[in-house]
């Protein structure tokens, strides 16, 4: 039989592989199916851990010596041995097999084919199941941390967007009905908050990652003396994990930041929903760079804004891993069950398409071309300011409901007569109360409507700059 073939529909039950014998295989009497081998295998994807592997090992080897479990020798090859293997793998001169099925024992194998008997040592008073937990969590610390820090360079640019926009008018929406007018750098600033929110989120899930499982062995500790301070503080852990049993289980750490990542997800998509809109003929309020958008091979004249919307959709793929884990957990009794290996291909495509979206958008938005002529020009349109007639009304006494009966009156004659409320002329706007004088053309204008939102939280251009300054102090905490 052809290699090829048994790759495309091996067989079953297919030869087994004779050639090299498994870490674990004493008991066994015959050989692991080839098939099952290669269904079993996650080294095609685990081996992404090999550095934190390779670090824990280390930490693993330097407690054993601490503690007499391994000579100062037996310590110092150890070390030296995972060190070259780290080279050998960024070299790209390491061999992966899969019938050593994982990334660790790829390297244990290959450890003590270098370095003989004292390698064979290595995983005294360990288990595959604290070390792959370990791996893990040292992973995801260092993505968290690289996540933040890119979070936060789109977060510190939003704020020179916030700041350079901050007199920009256009018009603010509910039900995307044309609703008030707001200034840009306040919607702006409405996403710096989202992204607040996601930072915040990721740093509250940093704690619980940093925490290690190693020292609960296959699940219930070890006969060992161990050392797991020891071993904490040389990995930078806050701290040992209370129980071996859900610490060679408890992947919550995943799945919480998969949720971070599928909420940060969702911002970034609707942001993404608003660029795709404002970029369109009809809203034209931005123009996107060119080196964010693709042509049309079939019409000449598009320019596809395909990078929001490539976000946008990337979202789903997110949302489908927090579900896939949330899933592949629910039912797991405890301690550690082969399924946990299914977590790391949706974990690394979450951490790969969210790193990838906030530096896009960190890149993106600062170059965003503002049309602020085609945004106010949007906000006179739609009555923006007809709350403000009201709230004028208010302050000459009429109680508010009356106020805004009055004002949806005068709004109805101005759209019978193809007017904005602004157009009409004093003695127009009399008629439908008699209270109203020439102060009332202030408040009709966009700017004197943004203006008089001046409070903590509004949209007064005052607010936005005074706002802008207290977020660059939030975002160095
Ligand atoms: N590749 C495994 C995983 O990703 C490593 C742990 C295997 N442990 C075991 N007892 N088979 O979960």
């Amino acid at each position: 039989m052809s290699e090829k073939t048994s790759e495309d529909h091996p067989p079953s039950p297919t030869p087994a592989s004779p050639e090299r014998p498994k870490l674990w295989g004493g008991r066994f009497t015959e050989a692991t199916d080839r098939f099952v081998e290669r269904f079993g295998a996650s080294v095609g994807f685990d081996q992404r851990l090999y550095r934190y592997d390779i670090e824990a090992s280390i930490a693993h080897a330097r407690m054993l010596a601490h503690v007499g479990l391994l000579t100062e020798a037996e310590c110092q090859a150890i070390e030296q041995g995972l060190l070259e293997i780290r080279m050998e793998i960024e070299r790209g001169d390491f061999a992966w097999l899969e019938e050593l099925e994982d990334v660790h024992m790829n390297i244990e194998a290959r450890l003590t084919e270098r370095i003989g008997e004292a390698g064979k040592k290595l995983h005294t008073a360990r288990s595959r199941n604290d070390q792959v937990a370990t791996d893990l969590r040292l992973y995801l610390r260092d993505q968290v941390d690289e996540l933040m820090a890119e979070l936060g360079r789109l977060q510190s640019r939003l704020l020179d967007l916030a700041e350079r926009e901050a007199d920009t008018i256009m018009p603010g929406f509910t039900h995307l009905q044309v609703a008030q007018p707001v200034t840009f750098g306040h919607h702006v600033l409405a996403w710096f908050e989202m992204f607040q929110r996601d930072r915040e989120r990721l740093r509250d899930c940093r704690r619980r990652i940093n925490v290690m499982p190693l020292g609960a062995a296959a699940l219930a500790g070890t006969s060992f003396p161990i050392d797991r301070n020891f071993t904490a503080r040389l990995l930078g852990f806050d701290r040992p994990a209370e129980n071996s049993l859900d610490a060679v289980s408890d992947r919550d750490f995943v799945i919480e930041f998969n949720a971070a990542a599928a909420l940060l997800m969702c911002h970034l998509s609707r942001i993404s929903e608003e660029l795709v809109l404002w970029s369109s003929a009809q809203f034209d309020f931005i123009e996107l760079p060119d080196r964010y958008c693709t042509g049309s091979s079939i019409m000449p004249q598009k320019k596809n804004p395909d990078v929001p919307e490539l976000v946008r959709g990337k979202s789903g793929r997110v949302y489908g891993h927090l579900l896939a884990l949330l899933t592949l957990m629910k039912a797991q009794p405890l301690a550690y069950n082969k399924d946990n290996q299914e977590d790391k291909e949706p974990l690394f495509d979450t951490v790969d398409t969210v790193r990838d979206c906030v530096r896009l958008f960190a890149d993106l938005l600062p170059a965003l071309q503002v049309k602020a002529d085609r945004m106010a020009a949007a906000a006179r349109q739609g009555y923006a300011t007809a709350t403000d007639l009201a709230d004028y009304l208010v302050r000459k006494g009429i109680p508010f409901r009356d106020a805004h009966e009055i004002v949806g009156k005068a709004v109805r004659h101005a759209l019978d007569t193809g007017r904005d409320l602004p157009e009409l002329p004093l003695e127009e706007l009399r008629r439908f109360c008699p209270s109203i004088d020439t102060d009332v053309f202030d408040t009709l204008t966009l700017e004197g409507s943004v203006a008089s939102r001046d409070h903590l939280g509004g949209t007064a251009p005052r607010q936005v700059r005074a706002a802008v300054q207290r977020a660059r102090l939030a975002l160095e905490e």
